[in-house]
């Protein structure tokens, strides 16, 4: 009879830094012959991937670690228990003191040990490691075996800087991620081939600053993400890049012009703007006026008209009055959004807003974030309808809702659901939208005439 495989269970929170993240330390584990939990409850490890970006997401980890420790009274279980991600970063040795249940802490840069941490506490120590060790971090991640990245489907994501040394005076990402750190060429670009070796068409490069990457390249020489791209489009079976997320000052010409000439290079660009309100940007931080934003959003969409374009808002920041989120209306009018993220400002411990004693009350707060995600609902419901008609490439990505379905990604990322005669999880298909649903588009194999509307629009420039 052989052993039973040790089960690991890894939830995440927040952003795809942490999924990334996640699968790495499932990638670090699986020497050790550990395999995948269907839930906490049948895990021998469990991993709480957490997120410090608001308080909210801060908060879930002590409401999970209350969960954990009430079903390991019930059913007598023991798994060992650890915090990992930005909360355990922020809060480190303090976690132990207020969660009796966790047995380890481990911060973002330090995943690679966990392997190691994990004997610790094995053995009774309940160890914290916090440092920031990005540089190793990168050079010792577990590369995925190609099983693990199969079982992962055919978009993948791929870190290739990590943190941030902007300082917007609302953001605890520079305390928690570290400086601003990029990983040289020749890893991602291994990386990559990897990927693409088990079947991955579709690669997402992550950092909070991405378009500030400048990784050392093979000529000894910092590479701009740019060129990063034009390399990885190079990879056999790389039909598709994206990258996220992007700070405004840092889109240089180089990556604009990539989004004209890099047919891989999907048109969709994530790019926060936080506020409309020069007064409120200069507040936070941000470096950048409205109209720098707008103007940069149109140099962008000269070079890829049928871009579209996501981004994140802040509403009630420190001192924001109706004027300033007026303001804030009217950029997000101006710019066009395909689709955006919104959200209540949340004072984070240590960051200079969350000291300021003029706070916005939680009711407006509530009533701004209203009024914004009803005015993003629309712009995302038109560029979904200007699509109907249209030609797009949809990457098939996984079965579909409905059986004779398949599902996958237009270009502008949005879900979409076709026939299943259309084509294989893998496969990069031209099709026709037909219909827009709440969720996702509808579309038809573009040969395919019956299904073809009648009105038809190219939609790539
Ligand atoms: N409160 C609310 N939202 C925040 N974000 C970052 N910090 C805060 C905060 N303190 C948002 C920003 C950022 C996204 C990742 O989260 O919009 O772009
Ligand atoms: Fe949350 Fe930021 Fe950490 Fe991502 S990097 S998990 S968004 S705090």
């Amino acid at each position: 009879m052989t052993a039973r495989n040790p089960k690991l269970f890894v939830k995440s929170y927040g952003c795809q830094m942490n999924v990334y993240d996640a699968e790495r330390m499932a990638d670090a584990l699986a020497p050790e012959g550990y395999v995948a939990a269907e839930s906490a409850e049948d895990a021998d490890v469990i991993v709480l991937n957490t997120c410090h970006i608001r308080e909210k997401a801060a908060e879930k980890v002590y409401s999970e670690l209350g969960r954990i420790r009430k079903m390991k009274a019930e059913t007598g279980r023991a798994p060992l228990v650890a915090v990992a991600g930005c909360v355990a970063q922020a809060e480190g040795a303090e976690i132990l003191k207020r969660a009796s249940v966790v047995d380890l802490v481990v911060g973002p840069q330090s995943i690679q040990r966990l392997p190691e941490l994990l004997r610790q506490a094995k053995a009774g120590a309940r160890p914290v490691d916090t440092d920031f060790a990005v540089e190793e971090k990168f050079e010792r991640l577990a590369a995925p075996a190609p099983k693990a990245i199969r079982g992962r489907g055919v978009t993948a994501f791929l870190t290739v800087q990590e943190g941030c040394d902007k300082f917007c005076t609302f953001c605890v990402v520079p305390y928690t991620r570290g400086a601003e750190a990029s990983r040289p060429v020749a890893q991602v670009v291994a990386e990559a081939e990897r990927l693409a070796a088990a079947g991955v068409r579709e690669i997402t490069l992550l950092g909070q600053n991405v378009d500030a990457y400048h990784g050392e390249g093979p000529d000894g020489r910092p590479w701009s993400l740019a060129r990063l791209l034009y390399r990885l489009a190079e990879i056999e079976g790389v039909a598709r890049l994206r990258y996220t997320t992007s700070h405004p000052r840092d889109m240089d010409d180089d990556l604009i012009a990539a989004h004209r000439d890099l047919a891989a290079l999907m048109p969709y660009l994530h790019l926060p703007v936080q506020s409309g309100s020069d007064r409120i940007l200069k507040a936070m931080n941000r470096k950048h006026t409205a109209d720098d934003y707008l103007r940069l959003v149109d140099r962008v969409r000269e070079a890829r008209p049928d871009l579209a374009l996501s981004g994140d808002f802040i509403v009630g920041f420190p001192g924001e009055t109706e004027s300033d989120f007026e303001a804030t209306l009217a950029i997000a009018r101006a710019a066009a959004y395909a689709s955006a993220f919104t959200f209540k400002y949340s004072p984070r411990p240590g960051t200079p807003a969350a000291e300021r004693d003029d706070q916005v009350d939680d009711g407006v707060k509530s009533e701004r974030l209203h009024r914004l995600q009803a005015l993003i609902a629309e712009q995302q419901t038109e560029f979904a309808r200007s699509l109907v008609g249209r030609r797009i490439d949809v990457l098939l990505d996984r079965p579909g809702r409905h059986p004779g379905q398949v599902a996958g990604r237009s270009p502008y990322l949005q879900p979409v659901q076709l026939p299943a005669s259309s084509g294989s999880v893998g496969d990069v298909v031209e099709a026709v939208v037909t219909d827009v649903g709440p969720n996702s588009l509808f579309a038809a194999p573009a040969g395919d005439a019956r299904e073809r509307p009648r009105v038809l629009v190219e939609a790539t420039a």
